[in-house]
């Protein structure tokens, strides 16, 4: 896979998911290694982020890596009205691979077309973000033993999401039945309905999920993605229609896991937090273990 960029998920073959997930899980069991002593890795950052930048930064410095870049556009000179290409020509001659999260859809493979290091898609509008998807693989193949003929919930914001649309075309692989559960306004764009419908999957469409909850083997949880609205009062309408709560888990499968790329805001009550079918923080654990195994492999060391 060498100087081969992550910019969507469909970039990978089932073969590499599958064996980057097999990587993962050795890292898990030996995080700290010296495989990127000798590379640097650049993460710029154009939008907000915790996890995804931290858990990348994490990965590289337990790899032994050095790490440079911005957490903010306003600090580079972006500000003085340096283009994204000018930006990236600049940046690639300073590093090995570069980690981008940028708000205009379609920005990261622009930015894979102009650099020669291997560029990692952090997450571009709200198009895709292809290594949260490895990382929610990861997790569901940890905790369901297998990633087939799993019934999965997608809830909430499935038109601004970028996670759902990545995960939702990696796991098309596997043989999954999708439920969409979300208001009229955020419904899962077309391209989507149509790429299930092309691979001959079923999916079903719902704007509540309370009678059907029992039959979930996952449930993914998606925030209400407010930057993406034009008008607030909009947001304002469907920011609370979900929220998940404990009691609601009562009487669901015993293997069900209540799943989330996080941040959330209110679309999981704290009460969720306690009941061990939720998931969400080991799930960004696993990003760290996830993200070594992307980075080592793009860069051909593992
Ligand atoms: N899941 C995710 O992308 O989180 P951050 O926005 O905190 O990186």
């Amino acid at each position: 896979m060498k100087n081969k960029s992550l910019v969507s998920i469909d970039d990978l073959s089932t073969d590499e998911m599958v064996s980057i997930l097999d990587l993962a899980e050795k890292f898990e069991k030996e995080p700290s290694q010296r495989l990127l002593e000798d590379s640097v890795i650049a993460t710029l950052f154009f939008e907000p982020s915790t996890r995804t930048r931290l858990s990348f930064e994490s990965a590289i410095s337990r790899l032994g890596g050095k790490i440079i870049g911005f957490t903010d556009a306003s600090s580079s000179s972006v500000t003085k009205g340096e283009s994204l290409n000018d930006t990236i020509r600049t940046v690639n001659n300073y590093c090995d691979l570069i980690v981008m999260r940028h708000p205009v859809e379609g920005s990261a493979r622009l930015a894979s077309e102009i650099a020669d290091v291997p560029v990692v898609n952090a997450g571009d509008g709200a198009n895709q973000h292809p290594t949260q998807t490895m990382l929610d693989l990861y997790s569901i193949r940890k905790t369901q033993k297998s990633l087939d003929n799993l019934n999965i919930f997608l809830v909430g914001d499935l038109k601004y999401g970028r996670t759902v649309h990545s995960l939702l075309m990696a796991m098309s692989r596997w043989n999954t039945t999708f439920n969409f559960i979300s208001p009229d306004e955020l419904k899962m764009p077309v391209e989507y309905k149509l790429y299930l419908d092309s691979l001959g999957l079923k999916y079903y469409e719902h704007s509540d999920f309370t009678d059907i909850i029992k039959e979930a083997d996952v449930i993914y949880m998606t925030r209400v993605q407010k930057e993406r609205f034009s008008d607030p009062i909009e947001y304002e309408k469907v920011k609370n229609v979900y929220v998940l709560r404990n009691h609601m888990l009562r009487d669901t499968k015993e293997n069900l896991k209540v799943l989330h790329p996080l941040p959330r805001v209110n679309e999981i009550h704290r009460d969720v937090d306690v009941n061990t079918k939720s998931y969400y923080f080991q799930q960004a654990l696993n990003g760290v273990y996830t993200r070594q195994a992307i980075l080592t492999r793009l860069l051909d060391l593992k």
